[in-house]
């Protein structure tokens, strides 16, 4: 892990869990951009050095990484002790990691499916438990979670990874309504399809947005007031048909 002393390092900084995919760098440069000090943290750890002295280079702001596990939950709370003495003026911290397995195998494999809710929503909880008491105890924060338009409405081809994004949403908007008492805000972030290597070699309709429009809206949400985000924007519209579906009609769709 690059290390420096935190006087050095007075700048609010983000804290990004899952740093390495596609929609996660987006997102580390679009903080960046803004003047974020980052902590970029996941499995892979040269491929977090790498992207973090990228963005150091390009964006002029210190930026850290360090290993994480999500489903290393025993190790989460000393993982975010070193996290806020790296970056002491932490503002907030984004949830991108995830995993989704194969539904097919989800439902014949129990193994394989909870392996897939520990990394989408129990290995969420965990280090959001610690983040969360953190922030309350400073009375300031902003928590980002990534869940997926999944979460909305379960459906026979991917009801095992939405129902553990559905847990999320649900666990976030608990710790909205939480915080919101102690001045800190919880984001939920819904993404549609998006262009990454979760949804590599999969058929797709063709309106897949690219992990740019994600990391787009995510630092606007940031700046703004918004709870929860559909993004792209339409994906809200198109949710809200899905969910008004009567389930007598719902259950007979091959979705
Ligand atoms: N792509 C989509 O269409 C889409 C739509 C809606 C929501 N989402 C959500 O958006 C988020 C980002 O997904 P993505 O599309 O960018 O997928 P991705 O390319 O597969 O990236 C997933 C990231 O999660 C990390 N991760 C997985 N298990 C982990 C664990 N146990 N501990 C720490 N990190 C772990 C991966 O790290 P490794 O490199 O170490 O595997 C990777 O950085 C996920 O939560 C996903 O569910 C994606």
């Amino acid at each position: 892990m690059k290390r420096i002393s935190p006087t050095l390092n007075p700048e609010p900084g983000f804290l990004i869990l899952g740093a390495s995919s596609a929609m996660a760098r987006a997102i580390a440069a679009g903080l960046a951009q803004e003047g974020y000090g980052l902590y970029l943290a996941g499995r892979d750890v040269a491929d977090l050095e790498s992207t973090a002295a990228d963005l150091q280079l390009r964006y002029g702001v210190p930026v850290f990484s360090g290993p994480f596990d999500a489903i290393g939950t025993a190790t989460h709370q000393a993982f975010f002790q070193t996290v806020i003495e790296t970056l002491p003026a932490l503002k907030g911290v984004v949830v991108a990691f995830g995993t989704m397995t194969e539904q097919t195998e989800a439902e014949r494999d129990f193994p394989a499916a909870e392996a897939m809710i520990a990394s989408n929503f129990t290995g969420a909880v965990s280090i959001l438990t610690h983040v969360a008491n953190y922030f309350e105890s400073k009375g300031t924060g902003v928590i980002v979670g990534i869940t997926s338009v999944a979460g909305d409405r379960g459906r026979k081809s991917n009801y095992v990874y939405g129902s553990a994004k559905g847990a999320l949403s649900l666990f976030l908007q608990g710790l909205r309504n939480r915080m919101f008492h102690c001045g800190v805000r919880v984001i939920t972030v819904k993404p549609g399809f998006v262009d990454t290597a979760m949804t590599y070699g999969l058929k797709l309709p063709p309106i897949v947005a690219p992990p740019e429009v994600v990391a787009r809206d995510i630092c606007r949400a940031v700046k703004g007031s918004a709870d929860v985000v559909y993004t792209p924007f339409f994906w809200r519209y198109i949710m809200l048909v899905i969910k008004l579906l009567p389930e007598f009609v719902f259950k007979r769709l091959k979705l």
